[in-house]
């Protein structure tokens, strides 16, 4: 009876990158929930709990996860994936497929729950907020998605909250936790978990007591608004159009001597979270660009 009527439990084989659950309850299915299931007839399998093909992914209909603010939903793994559109729900399944970690969270720009139209309340969270939501923070800064049910991952910390979570105020960046912190098992610093995922022969991303390498590279340095109230016109910089400019705004980035200061860690962040413009930092060489721009300004600056 338990295992019938919670759908935490499976009983039958799910697929090996992710098991797809899809809201169908009366919010989620007033706003497309059907649509959704549409997708995973399509591209996994037709009936539920069956496996696709290629025995990565299956799904099924469950009931409400909660976040009928955010309809329609999914829930994939420890994430929500939320105020989906099929297309949003294929782009996640085709990056899942291929290993890349998708944006947890809503799917249409929002944060949270907050209105469509922006904040309107708690506008200290404008900017950075990403950092403040603790899945897409832990996503988009170590990788973590399914990855978090493959038995080789690292604990997170008990409470999930942006103290938690170790955001350094100034920069609202993510520090990584330490594997195993506070929790090693003997001298090599190994942790409890990474000795039960070896003994049962589960690959670990990182050495013992090592901190893993991040796999989507860092958050550059952002500003709260530009400087003396003047951005630079990043649209100079071949490749950023308006709709980079603007999301590049959001991201608190503001002018050329930004761009030009990133490291090879932020340009990867940039790379792999620029949603719609991956690879676009390193294919037109924005840093190259942005250093001679930057020169140019200072050099105009210093003749004025
Ligand atoms: Fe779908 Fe509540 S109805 S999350």
């Amino acid at each position: 009876e338990v295992a019938t009527f919670y759908f935490m439990f499976q009983l039958q084989p799910v697929g090996s990158v992710a098991h797809v659950q899809v809201c169908g309850t009366t919010t989620c299915m007033i706003c497309g929930a059907e649509s959704l299931i549409e997708v995973c007839r399509k591209k996994i399998a037709a009936n539920a709990h069956d496996l696709s093909a290629d025995g990565k992914f299956s799904w099924e209909e469950v009931e409400c996860l909660g976040a009928c603010t955010n309809a329609p939903m999914v829930q994939i793994g420890k994430d929500f994936y939320e105020d989906l559109t099929p297309a949003k729900l294929c782009e996640i399944l085709d990056a899942l497929a291929v290993g890349r970690v998708p944006r947890p969270g809503p799917q249409n720009g929002r944060y949270a729950a907050e209105p469509l139209s922006g904040l309107t309340t708690l506008k200290a969270h404008a900017k950075g907020r990403e950092a403040a939501n603790y899945s897409v923070a832990q996503a988009l800064e170590w990788g973590y998605t399914v990855k978090r049910i493959d038995g080789g991952e690292m604990p997170v910390p008990k409470v999930r909250s942006r103290r938690a979570a170790k955001v350094t105020p100034a920069t609202g960046k993510l520090r990584e936790p330490l594997p195993g912190a506070n929790a090693t098992i003997d001298a090599t610093g190994i942790t409890k978990q990474e000795a039960q995922a070896v003994s049962k022969g589960v690959p670990q991303a990182s050495s013992p007591g090592k901190t893993a390498v991040p796999l989507t590279g860092m958050r550059p340095e952002a500003l709260e608004a530009a400087r003396d109230g003047h951005a630079d016109d990043l649209k100079i910089i071949k490749g950023i159009g308006p709709a980079l400019e603007k999301l590049l705004h959001g991201l608190g980035i503001f002018h050329f001597d930004q761009i030009a200061g990133w490291k090879a860690a932020d340009v990867a962040w940039l790379d792999e979270n620029l949603e719609g413009f991956k690879g676009r930092v390193t294919r037109d060489e924005w840093v190259a660009q942005a250093k001679k721009l930057a020169k140019r300004g200072s050099n105009n600056k210093q003749h004025q």
